[in-house]
């Protein structure tokens, strides 16, 4: 089956198209992060705006190269959690589509898309397993049962990991997305005269907590501006430590609550070289299985909704043409795949 997957959650137009039978990928990204610079941030009307202009030319070049529309015998399109306007340009496109064609229709959970991510390339975790869910919106500490039959463990009670990430580097004056450059500038020492906290973790439990980190940084921000570039990466350095120190003690916790032995990491801050680093090295430790998708597949993306929706398609599921797109939508509350 050739899924054609749509993802317009935030501020990357993905589109790609999944062939089941062959494992074969077929894919357009296009980020809008210059759009969004000046800003800081992503600009939900002009993040909306821009998935109007690129969703439909992107699709038609995927189609060029799969021999065209008929090809395709499916539609999956991140139906939430996101941004109403900008899931709404995927999801009318995607509906539109199979309508027209009638074909039948999915809308998919954005986080499932990322859950399931390191199968497009990786082996197939055995389940059950543990997830760790990382990105610009999300913390999560998942236990898969089954596919699709997802229990929360823990989240963050705050700032996602990629926000703190992002915050962490504006207020270091890092032009946005700071993430991946607060990281890159991180990984350029060895080691940092000072020491993050690391936040919820001389309690029990498996949430989280990251927006002390942000003022932990803003503080010393403050009592040495201005910031000489040895500095800003020994901050950056201590940072990403604390995260990934926190993220390890409650990835430890969650493999030993569930006696699970295959962890799963996905989402955008998936692509952190120490966090992959640390992680294997506490799968050795623990005798766990690690998963981390390719680079490509870590951040938001096509493909990833075309592989969710098509293990969905094939099981018969489909949606009708009257489903809304949801801002917030719960994992726990999807139906086992
Ligand atoms: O999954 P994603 O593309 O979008 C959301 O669904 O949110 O994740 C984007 C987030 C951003 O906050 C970005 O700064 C962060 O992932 N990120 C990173 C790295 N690459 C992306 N954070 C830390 N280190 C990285 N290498
Ligand atoms: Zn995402």
């Amino acid at each position: 089956m050739k899924v054609l997957g749509i993802e317009s959650s935030c501020d990357e137009t993905g589109v790609a198209v999944y062939d089941s039978d062959s494992g074969q990928i077929w894919q357009r990204l296009y980020s809008q992060v210059e759009k969004h610079r000046e800003y800081g941030g992503v600009v939900p009307e002009l993040a909306s705006r821009d998935h109007v202009v690129k969703a439909a030319p992107l699709m038609g070049e995927i189609l060029d190269e799969i021999g065209g529309i008929d090809a395709v015998d499916a539609i999956a399109y991140t139906r939430g959690p996101g941004l109403i306007g900008a899931l709404m340009v995927g999801a009318n496109l995607a509906r539109g589509l199979a309508w027209a064609l009638d074909k039948p229709v999915l809308g998919v959970h954005h986080m499932e898309g990322h859950l399931l991510a390191p199968m497009l390339s990786a082996e197939q975790p055995e389940l059950p397993f543990v997830a760790l869910l990382v990105s610009g919106g999300h913390t999560l500490l998942v236990d898969v049962r089954a596919l699709g039959d997802y229990r929360i463990l823990g989240e963050s009670l705050d700032d996602a990991v990629g926000e703190a990430f992002d915050k962490t580097a504006k207020l270091m004056g890092l032009p946005y997305p700071g993430g991946p450059q607060l990281a890159a500038l991180a990984d350029s020492v060895a080691q940092s005269r000072f020491e993050f906290p690391r936040p919820m973790t001389n309690r029990p439990g498996l949430d989280f907590s990251f927006s002390g980190l942000k003022t932990a940084a803003l503080n010393i921000v403050r009592q040495h501006e201005p910031l000489d570039d040895k500095l800003r990466a020994e901050i950056a350095f201590a940072f990403q430590q604390a995260v990934v120190d926190t993220l390890r003690i409650k990835c430890k916790r969650a493999l030993d609550e569930t006696g699970y032995q295959s962890l799963v990491i996905a989402g955008g801050v998936g692509a952190n070289r120490r966090l992959r680093e640390v992680l294997e090295k506490l799968g050795k430790a623990q005798n766990t299985r690690i998963y981390f998708p390719a680079l490509e597949y870590c951040t938001d993306n096509g493909a990833m909704i075309a592989y969710a929706g098509a293990l969905r398609l094939l099981r018969g599921q489909t949606d009708d043409l009257a489903g809304d797109v949801l801002a917030r939508w719960s994992l726990e509350s999807l139906i086992p795949i």
